[in-house]
């Protein structure tokens, strides 16, 4: 047995002994062997004749363990010196022992933190060459002592494993590199912005590893998250990044370089796993380049909580009611309602509530939020018409021009873009879930509202339709609102 298998045992006694409730509140998921074996070979080969390397929530010390293992073997004259921070003291027993063992191969020394990680980043002056983590999971609670130290200190974020990123690159010298496994959350969206905008300023992603299977990486820990492990260097930005793709941690990666551009950009981080990946978000990259509020446009989540408003829903339609309309209404690219759902269609209440849960009577565009089982799309939208004011249920994200109905022609060329299949294919690679958010709508890019009403003649009914119009309409031009 190696080095590093001797550590895997050690990880597997750990994880057996583990207190549930413990494991939950310490994030302490370890990560598998061959799960350490990849993110300890995005490690660049150190090229001086040291190398300091910091184990942020080290565990029984696996990720070390595998980055000694690697490094042992490229450069054996290697001198090294590793700093393991733990918190769970539980847990100091297999990790010494793994630091120990490192030891004993000569020209390593170790130092075993008991530490928070969090407090001891804040204060310490030590600086390292490279941070290998798995940081731990849990949210941060707003007020609590940490977050109001980390918000003192510039570190603005919703979760512990964030905090552990923004933290491990503070502690590296100028061209050090962080190699850390994490959910994949902080990509996009509005709560890791801040993080996310600090992040690419202070270093730069070089490559990346994405696993098909989001539930196989961690399988003996019990985590569903969706991982990906990021390589970043502080104070390089470079021309591309290499993205690995595997099915899960056990099968060989493909690999593939993507210019920096189409991984890094201002709001979000894509993750091209694959060539079909790289070409969808170099199209939208070109083609599309405005924000729905450039556009003048807002999107909003349906304003209708059935479960909150049952005795204001109907089954027919009664005197004074309005159209209560819901994902069951939005199909094949058109919207038709009323359809004999076996959810109430209609919609009636008092004045005062109803001024707060209608729409006022125009042209909107509908985005399911979540696509049907029996749906190949992510994006599924259509256009509502109506005279009268409607009541849009909470599953549906609605589009529309402060608070009123937007243009139709402009509606109309929304629908068409957003079931387009370059829309579709885009939305996989941007976002790490099905769920379609507003948040996912506000950040993503649109065409021109020229473009869009050159659109909006497509029939929405008709994939082939829809996907001829949107590269006619925008192939070759590149737009100007
Ligand atoms: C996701 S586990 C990863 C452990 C190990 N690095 C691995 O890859 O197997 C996170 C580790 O961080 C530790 N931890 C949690 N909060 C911590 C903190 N504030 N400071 C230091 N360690 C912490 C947990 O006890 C746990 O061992």
């Amino acid at each position: 047995m190696n080095l590093l298998d001797r550590a895997e045992a050690r990880r597997r006694d750990a994880l057996a002994e583990l207190n549930p409730d413990e494991q939950a509140a310490f994030g302490q998921y370890f990560t598998p062997v061959q799960a350490a074996r990849i993110i300890a070979g995005l490690a660049r080969l150190p090229v001086g004749e040291s190398a300091s390397i910091l184990d942020p929530g080290a565990g029984t010390g696996i990720l070390t363990a595998a980055l000694v293992q690697r490094l042992r073997e490229a450069r054996p004259d290697l001198r090294i010196a590793i700093v393991a921070v733990e918190l769970d003291t539980s847990l100091h027993a297999a990790l010494r022992e793994t630091l120990d063992d490192m030891e004993s191969l000569g020209g390593i020394t170790t130092q075993l933190l008991d530490a928070d990680f969090l407090a001891w980043a804040l204060e310490t002056e030590q600086r390292f060459d490279l941070v290998i983590q798995n940081p731990p999971y849990a949210k941060l609670r707003t007020g609590s002592e940490a977050q109001v130290r980390l918000r003192a200190s510039g570190i603005d974020v919703p979760n512990v494993y964030a905090a552990f990123m923004a933290l491990g690159l503070r502690l590296l010298r100028h061209g050090g590199q962080q190699v850390a496994i994490t959910p994949r959350s902080w990509m996009n969206g509005t709560y890791y912005s801040a993080f996310r905008r600090e992040f690419v300023q202070a270093a730069g992603i070089d490559s990346m590893h994405t696993f098909e299977s989001r539930s196989k990486v961690f399988g003996d820990t019990g985590v569903l998250q969706e991982a990906i492990v990021v390589s970043a260097t502080v104070g390089q930005t470079p021309h591309t990044v290499v993205v690995h793709t595997s099915h899960d941690h056990r099968e060989d990666a493909t690999s593939r370089t993507v210019s920096y551009e189409d991984v890094v950009t201002a709001d979000f981080i894509h993750v091209p796993a694959t060539e079909k990946d790289a070409e969808a978000v170099a199209w939208m990259t070109s083609h599309a380049t405005h924000t729905l509020a450039e556009l003048g446009l807002t999107v909003s989540t349906g304003r209708v909580v059935d479960f909150r408003s049952r005795d204001m829903l109907h089954h027919e339609s009664v005197p004074g009611g309005y159209p209560m309309v819901s994902a069951t209404h939005v199909r094949g690219g058109v919207t038709r309602h009323p359809v004999g759902a076996k959810k109430p269609e209609w919609f009636h209440t008092d004045p005062i509530t109803a001024a707060k849960l209608l729409v006022p009577g125009g042209t909107y565009v509908l985005i399911k939020r979540f696509s049907a089982k029996e749906e190949r799309r992510r994006v599924v939208a259509a256009v509502w018409q109506s005279s009268r004011p409607a009541a849009f249920d909470n599953k549906l994200n609605f589009i529309h021009q402060g608070g009123q109905g937007l243009d139709e022609q402009v509606a109309r060329g929304l629908a068409v873009y957003l079931n387009s299949s370059r829309l579709d294919d885009y939305f996989r690679v941007f976002s790490g879930h099905t769920q379609v958010n507003a948040t996912d709508l506000r950040q993503m890019r649109f065409p021109s509202l020229a473009q869009l009403r050159e659109l909006a003649h497509a029939d929405t009914t008709d994939q082939a339709s829809i996907d001829a119009a949107t590269e006619a309409a925008l192939g070759s031009v590149k737009s100007a609102a």
